[in-house]
């Protein structure tokens, strides 16, 4: 190992002395700084909704017709007003059939698994230069017209906490839910996890020249 190694190895051991020294200085869980987050407080953070099955949406009700009128004032300067977006600013509509062109056009409609993710998204982004400033009706409200731009409910859809997780979004097959990697399955071990006699080093990079040894403009940078 080179000398600069050596030294932030150093480094490491002394900073983890200190942090050490801090702790035992302290009671036993507590660090002597913050407050304790009140009840509301934490409310205001515990706002996500998740997709599959809508756990986290709040209570409330939102029309098509009601959506339509919101978002016209609020979102069509930006997404146009059926959707299908102003200048550069994001199509909320179609793209249907495009995600394996030349030009795939990812939108609510063609792309997105879960309709839950829409009031999710909606709530805690839109409308973009005021993000969290939609009561929850209008956010259902609008989830329900962005969903009717894309034909995925009728006119007469009533978003809610009920509705919106049977919604099937048409891309959502496409998705993979399971990943058959073995690294993604390997099980949690806290002890003699593995026989150390059973561990061979097959392979080293030492030797073989990977490493760059010097650094620079490229073509300074071949390995001597
Ligand atoms: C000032 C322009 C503006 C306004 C107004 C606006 N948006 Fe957006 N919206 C954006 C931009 C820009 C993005 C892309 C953000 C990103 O990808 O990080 C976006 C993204 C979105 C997306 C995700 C699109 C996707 O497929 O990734 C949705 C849904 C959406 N907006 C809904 C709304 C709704 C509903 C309103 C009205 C309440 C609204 N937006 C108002 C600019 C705007």
């Amino acid at each position: 190992m080179s000398r600069s190694g050596n030294g932030r190895l150093l480094l490491g051991a002394a900073l983890m002395v200190v942090c050490g020294a801090a702790a035992n200085a302290a009671e036993p869980g507590y660090y002597g700084y913050g407050v304790k987050p009140t009840t509301e407080q934490i409310a205001g953070w515990d706002i996500d909704v998740r997709g599959d099955d809508g756990a986290g949406l709040p209570a409330g009700q939102g029309s098509v017709q009601r959506g339509s009128e919101v978002f016209a004032e609020q979102c069509a300067a930006c997404h146009g007003t059926f959707g299908e977006g102003e200048g550069r600013y994001p199509k909320l509509a179609g793209g249907t059939g495009t995600l394996r062109s030349e030009r795939p056009e990812p939108t609510v409609g063609s792309y997105w698994p879960f309709a839950p993710t829409l009031w999710d998204y909606i709530n805690r982004a839109m409308p973009m230069p005021a993000p969290r400033t939609l009561s929850a009706d209008d956010v259902y409200a609008l989830t329900a017209y962005i969903l009717n731009l894309n034909d995925i409910v009728p006119n007469e859809f009533v978003a809610d906490q009920d509705s919106l997780p049977k919604v099937k979004m048409p891309n959502r097959d496409s998705f993979i839910w399971t990943d058959p990697r073995p690294d993604t399955m390997a099980k949690p071990c806290m002890n003699a996890c593995a026989d150390p006699a059973a561990i061979k080093i097959s392979s080293t990079a030492e030797g073989r020249n990977l490493t760059p040894r010097t650094t620079g403009p490229l073509d300074t940078m071949q390995p001597k």
